[in-house]
């Protein structure tokens, strides 16, 4: 395991990005979607150091079952509680890697008519897109290895690590 990311280099990055969103979003009420779970950390660092008062939902989909490849099958296992027709929304995500998941939530929410949808990622990593998709907000764009911490897990585990690790194939139990 070696850190990628320390606490310091992520709060720092995440203040700036708090300062954006307010910024483009001053005097209105965005709805912060988060996305479970590896968004939660990111999520509530960001919105303590808003400026703005958004509101704050939940949605959570399943696309990699364990394993630390995407299976490229999305299903939804929890919906948003309120509705969000003529809505500002943005979409809190942990880390976009194909893109397949947060493609499927876009498409989603995208059905229902807010009247913007934004997406904001703490990591992107760019390089293993299989599908087109626009990141408004970046925290970091990382290379093409398998992170935990910060909300991100193995296996459902290392998510309360304050800083971002990368874990080698052995590690992370890629064949
Ligand atoms: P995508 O659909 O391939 O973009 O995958 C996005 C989801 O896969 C993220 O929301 C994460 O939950 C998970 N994921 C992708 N890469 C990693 C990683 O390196 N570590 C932990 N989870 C990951
Ligand atoms: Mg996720």
């Amino acid at each position: 395991m070696e850190v990628l990311l320390t606490e310091e280099e992520i709060q720092k990055r995440v203040r700036e990005m708090a300062a954006e969103i307010s910024r483009d979003y001053q005097g209105r009420s965005p709805i912060l979607v988060g996305i479970l779970r590896g968004s939660f950390l990111f999520l509530s660092d960001l919105v303590k150091q808003l400026t703005i008062n958004p509101e704050i939902d939940f949605m959570s989909v399943s696309s990699y079952n364990n394993l630390t490849r995407s299976s490229g099958v999305v299903r939804l296992l929890k919906d948003l509680e309120r509705d969000i027709s003529n809505e500002d929304v943005v979409i809190i995500e942990d880390i976009v890697d194909s893109g397949l998941t947060l493609s499927y939530i876009k498409r989603m929410l995208m059905a229902r008519l807010p009247r913007s949808l934004r997406i904001c990622a703490l990591l992107d990593k760019r390089e293993r897109r299989e599908v087109d998709i626009a990141i408004d907000y970046v925290g970091f764009v990382i290379s093409n290895k398998f992170v935990i911490g910060y909300g991100l897990d193995l296996a459902q585990k290392y998510r309360n690590l304050p800083y971002v690790a990368t874990l080698d194939e052995s590690e992370a139990g890629v064949p």
